[in-house]
């Protein structure tokens, strides 16, 4: 049997596909386009492993992706392939129109004619999972109650309103053509492999360089954290055991302000990385311009998986991020791997 997934050198996808190697014995397509997000490194320790086959392909190219589908016959499809990032998509939109839309509609076409010729007996067993965010529902109130999955759609930035039309293809392509699909709506991860762009990566690779650490705007917005093995498991539990044509909320109940977030990694890098003036790495901190239409806060009402499908996250946010600090203290070739080239370029767009 056989799994396909694309996105999978990226950070939530390499740790799934590891994650999936490590505890299953089925082949694992890995269909990734590798742009600045996507890393083979991420996947260097299932490098010779034969039950991975990694192909270079855009989703956007729906003969290869077709082909490849039919090559191989998989018994679900899990597309994390996405431009995922917030901020590039304020600077730069449309490629996030163009994969996460346009790419994942050429992905649902390449399904849909794979499906339309399954035999019937396979029909049962098929999957099309998509990952989706918790930013299409748009951002809540302080004292506004958590997601939940019939909230309606609000999204406030290019990267989530095109995750917005991402979700209801595919939700389309279930009413029109019965494609069993699944789609989970996962708050912010941490953990191994995130790219430096994103807040906790960025905070510690900036505080380990002397850098400054910048907070956008007061520092109070909230975030839901999830480590990123538990949304690994939760989509699992969803392929299993998910009901076809719904939504699954992922969250971690882990509500923290950024700032909190901030402190915290500075702290725990006091603790395993002392600086040797021996003053605390919050004296990098510094305010900066808010982010252009910032949500306030994300917050994810997780009780219908919990109850229907049994998950819960297992990490709490001092283990994980524990375990996450010790990743980049141990791992700062990868850092340094990914934070040349057009990084730099990044960090001078974005924070000049
Ligand atoms: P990422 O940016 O780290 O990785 C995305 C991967 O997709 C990269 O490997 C990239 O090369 C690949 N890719 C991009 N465009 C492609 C294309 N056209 N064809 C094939 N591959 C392409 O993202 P991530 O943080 O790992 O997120 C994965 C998915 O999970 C995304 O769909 C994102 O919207 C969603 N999500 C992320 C988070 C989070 O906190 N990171 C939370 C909820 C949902
Ligand atoms: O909620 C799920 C989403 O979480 C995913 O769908 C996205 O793919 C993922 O990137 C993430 O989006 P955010 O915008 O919440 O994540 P980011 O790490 O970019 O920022 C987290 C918070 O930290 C946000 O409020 C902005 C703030 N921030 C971020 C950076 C990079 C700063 O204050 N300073 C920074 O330099």
């Amino acid at each position: 049997m056989t799994i396909m997934v694309t996105g999978g050198a990226g950070f939530i996808g390499s740790n799934f596909v590891i994650d999936w190697l490590s505890k299953n014995d089925e082949q694992v397509i890995n269909i990734d386009k590798l742009t600045y997000a996507g890393n083979l490194q991420n996947l260097k320790t299932i490098e010779g492993n034969l039950k991975h086959v990694f192909v270079k392909e855009d989703i956007l190219n729906r003969k290869k992706i077709t082909a490849l589908i039919n090559d191989y016959n998989p018994r679900y499809i899990i597309n994390f392939a996405a431009e995922s990032h917030v901020d590039r998509s304020i600077h730069a939109p449309d490629q996030f129109i163009q994969t996460n839309i346009v790419g994942t509609h050429s992905l649902l076409e390449a399904t849909r004619s794979f499906w339309n010729d399954m035999p019937n007996h396979e029909k049962n067993n098929f999957r099309f999972l998509h990952v989706s965010t918790d930013e299409v529902y748009g951002s809540l109130g302080s004292n506004d109650p958590a997601f939940i999955e019939t909230n309606q759609y609000k999204p406030n930035s290019p990267y989530s309103a095109s995750k917005a039309a991402s979700d209801h293809l595919v939700r389309a392509y279930y009413k029109t053509y019965n494609i069993p699909v699944l789609t989970t709506n996962c708050s912010n991860n941490y953990g191994p492999f995130q790219f430096p762009e994103k807040l906790i990566p960025l905070v510690l690779h900036n505080a380990m360089s002397g850098k400054d650490i910048p907070i956008y705007g007061d520092g109070l917005q909230i975030r839901d954290w999830l480590f990123v093995i538990d949304h690994c498991n939760a989509i699992n539990a969803v392929l299993k055991t998910g009901k076809i044509g719904e939504m699954y909320n992922i969250g971690g109940l882990n509500e923290k302000t950024n700032i909190e977030i901030v402190n915290l990694l500075c702290e725990t890098l006091d603790d395993l990385l002392p600086k040797s003036d021996a003053t605390s790495y919050k004296s990098q901190i510094i305010y900066v311009k808010d982010r252009a239409g910032h949500d306030k806060r994300y917050a994810i009402n997780a009780s219908k998986i919990e109850n229907d499908i049994n998950w819960y996250p297992t990490e709490t946010f001092e283990t994980g991020i524990k375990k996450t600090v010790e990743w980049y203290l141990h791992n700062q070739d990868w850092v340094k791997n990914v934070t040349s080239g057009d990084y730099l370029n990044w960090v001078e767009r974005n924070y000049s």
